[in-house]
């Protein structure tokens, strides 16, 4: 089977992963459509040494094109307006943007963890955001071994999670340039922010932690708190992440259970200093998991140390699982 693919924000940083990560896997693309904003219409984007002509997302481009699946990461506006379009001319959208992530009509998945949200779908899926996606093949492993009762997150984010211009405002402020994505500087510093915050003093990026982990493992009433935080690392998020369980464990145990778990990598050596980084999981696809130990001022408890590359599983790696998952469950329409 064959599939007639549309790439939406194709100029972008996900964009972009996301057709490197099809060229990668080797994705039967039979027909391949760039789109991105007016600002970008006409510019060349490659894709497997051939070049393609970027158009400019608008309705008439859309309806006149015969579409298997659309990927999107062009913000959750683009995809509000547009989506819908994709959707009638019969083809899945796979959105990367937090528009329709807690809309009960739409799956949120993790392939390796809820595939069987796919059936339900209604022509989109939506993408998890970033830090909750790299926590979730670990927590449902856990879940499901010992039961979960309370996730505590803190997190230490890559400026690639605010897209090419994150990038450039850590690049740039090395030089000693000032910002024009983050409101402080990155280079040197921390930022207790990321997202707008909300009247309940958590920023809205902490709260889509705490709903996106609940709805993907189908637990509502989870007790999930979030810390979110910025910092000057290129690429890949880093999370501590304690978590209380429902019993008791065995720690030889939890190792070999994470270490058997699918897309997860256990690398948590401390006689010799092994532990997941940033730096060296950047343009990995798996989720690195690392300083597994017993939390001893409560019970039932550990700490976890999870980074991945937020670009890839975050994002544009698995969005494009989803469209394999979508393919291997015959759940998308494509040409012999
Ligand atoms: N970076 C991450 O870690 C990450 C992770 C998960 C999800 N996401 C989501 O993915 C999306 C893109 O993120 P990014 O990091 O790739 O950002 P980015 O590097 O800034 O790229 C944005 C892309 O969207 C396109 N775009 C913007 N406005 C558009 C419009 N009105 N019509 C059509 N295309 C438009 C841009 O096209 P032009 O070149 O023409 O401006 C560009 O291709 C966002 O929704 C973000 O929340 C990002």
């Amino acid at each position: 089977m064959q599939y007639d693919v549309a790439v939406v924000g194709a100029t972008g940083l996900v964009g972009t992963k996301m057709l490197e990560i099809l060229t990668e896997k080797n994705f039967p693309v039979r027909n391949l459509y760039m789109y991105a904003s007016k600002k970008s219409a006409g510019k060349e984007v490659e894709y497997k040494g051939k070049s393609y002509k970027v158009i400019e997302l608008k309705k008439e481009n859309i309806l006149d094109k015969d579409i298997d699946i659309a990927l999107f990461s062009a913000g959750g506006d683009t995809s509000l307006e547009f989506a819908k379009y994709f959707v009638e001319i019969g083809a899945v959208v796979i959105d990367n943007s937090s528009a329709w992530r807690m809309d009960k009509e739409v799956p949120l998945v993790v392939p390796e963890v809820n595939p069987e949200a796919l059936k339900d779908h209604n022509g989109i899926i939506a993408n998890p955001n970033c830090s909750t996606i790299q926590a979730m093949p670990v927590l449902k492993a856990l879940s499901d071994r010992y039961g979960l009762e309370r996730v505590v997150y803190s997190t230490y984010q890559a400026v690639a999670g605010a897209g090419i211009q994150g990038i450039m405002d850590l690049q740039n402020g090395l030089k000693g340039e000032k910002p024009k994505k983050f409101q402080y500087d990155i280079a040197g510093n921390l930022i207790p922010q990321i997202d707008t915050f909300l009247d309940n003093g958590y920023t809205k990026e902490e709260m889509k932690m705490v709903n996106e982990t609940r709805k993907i493992l189908s637990l509502p009433e989870l007790r999930v708190t979030a810390t979110c935080v910025r910092v000057p690392v290129e690429t890949s998020h880093s999370e501590s992440v304690n978590v209380e369980l429902k019993s008791d464990f065995d720690l030889k145990e939890v190792f070999e259970l994470l270490s058997n778990t699918e897309g997860v990598v256990v690398e948590d050596d401390t006689a010799n200093l092994k532990y997941p980084m940033p730096l060296y999981v950047a343009g990995k696809d798996p989720v690195y998991v690392g300083r597994i130990r017993r939390d001893y001022s409560n019970k039932n408890t550990l700490n976890l140390w999870i980074v991945s590359d937020n670009i890839r599983k975050g994002a544009a790696l698995n969005a494009v699982q989803i469209a394999e998952k979508l393919a291997e469950m015959g759940l998308l329409e494509g040409a012999e």
